[in-house]
């Protein structure tokens, strides 16, 4: 008999329960004498003990079904060697839960954080395999994560939306999209939908070359300019301060967010009226669209045949198109940022987007 124990961990998104029902029908399938135990909300179950033995009718329905059946949390790795309020050792906890179990694997399905987790529990002796969630596609060591196709198909969505209304009435429109350090989903929303101008952590902005791209089209006659612009935008003002400097002042920044503060910036300097909307959380939310279906089951089956082959301590990643493993110690705490000269962002300035560089 197998023991697998199943865990979602950190900001949920769109495919995690299709990528769940990629491996459990794949174990299924080839030796159907598996158990499967549902860790709920995240790594937080693992610590308190939270789990239950599920069956193969709780992987049935769910390919199309966006959150997670087993809920998730955040638990950042700088706390997991901190004792919890009571005392309670997180690390030591988790090991004896999975001992508890009888686990043969523990498979998680998670971002940043949650990997560098699952490598902490591979070297403290744990069989681990991590598949790689994120809506921000900022693992290292994949080329793609599930779920970000998914949010860029969202993010797209509402840009067209925008586009409309926007070609209505003579106005700029801001829409910020998702992804606090890495720009990704930004700027492939941004080009999806025919953004003028993309701002990304990645390349920071000067406020009067976006002011002198939104002055040139009005010159030339567009009655509207749309900004894709990341909520971890940064001016280059704030990207030349301290760590420490930047985030005091995002503190005590008086704008809910860096849209509105570029919103602002922008009337006083053109004159133009500028509108603001953030879809957030709507980025993560909904189904998982065929792409990621696709990836989920590619993703899924690939952990299932590690788990047989016995090949622990590897993210299962994607890497030119084919679906590959990673030692999870070689991506632990790596961020997978967007190369401001890649093909896309040279593709997207020839024909004319502005990134306020
Ligand atoms: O990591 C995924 C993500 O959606 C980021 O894009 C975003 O900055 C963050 O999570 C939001 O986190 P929370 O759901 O905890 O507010």
């Amino acid at each position: 008999m197998l023991k697998i124990g199943l865990l979602t961990s950190g900001g949920d998104c769109q495919a995690l329960n299709a990528t769940m029902r990629g491996v459990a029908k794949a174990l299924y399938k080839a030796i159907g004498d598996v158990e499967i135990y549902g860790i709920e909300d995240g790594y937080k179950g693992l610590v308190y003990g939270n789990y239950h033995k599920m069956k193969p009718r709780d992987f049935s329905g769910i390919l199309n079904m966006g959150g997670t059946i087993l809920g998730t949390s955040r638990m950042p790795f700088k706390q997991m060697r901190m004792p919890d309020e009571n005392g309670l050792d997180k690390v030591q906890a988790m090991k004896d839960n999975y001992h508890k179990m009888d686990l043969d694997c523990l498979v998680v399905l998670g971002g940043n954080g949650s990997q560098k987790t699952a490598n902490l529990l591979s070297e403290e002796g744990l069989n681990v395999i991590g598949l790689p969630k994120t809506i921000d596609n900022d693992l290292w060591g994949t080329d793609i994560t599930f779920g970000f196709q998914s949010a860029v198909d969202v993010a797209t969505q509402v840009i067209d939306n925008i586009h409309t209304t926007a070609s209505s009435h003579s106005r700029v429109f801001i829409v910020e999209i998702m992804g606090h350090k890495v720009g990704w989903l930004p700027l492939y929303a941004g080009v999806a939908s025919g953004a003028d101008i993309i701002l990304l952590p990645e390349i920071p902005y000067d406020i009067d070359s976006i002011c002198d791209a939104l002055k040139a089209r009005e010159k030339a006659g567009k009655r509207f300019s749309i900004l894709a612009v990341a909520e971890g935008a940064i001016s280059k003002e704030d990207a030349a301060l301290s760590k420490k400097e930047y985030k005091e002042k995002v503190k005590n920044r008086k704008y809910p967010s860096i849209s509105y503060e570029i919103g602002d910036r922008i009337f006083k300097e053109t004159g133009q009226e500028v509108r603001i909307t953030i879809p957030g959380h709507t980025q993560r939310g909904g189904a998982p669209d065929p792409y990621d279906r696709v990836l989920a089951t590619r993703f899924g089956a690939a952990a299932g045949k590690m788990i047989l082959n016995k090949e622990f301590g590897y993210l299962v990643a994607m890497q030119n198109n084919q679906v590959t493993k990673v030692p999870l110690s070689e991506i632990a705490g790596k961020l997978k940022t967007v190369d401001p000269n890649c093909e896309v962002i040279q593709a997207a300035k020839a024909i004319g987007i502005s990134f306020g560089d």
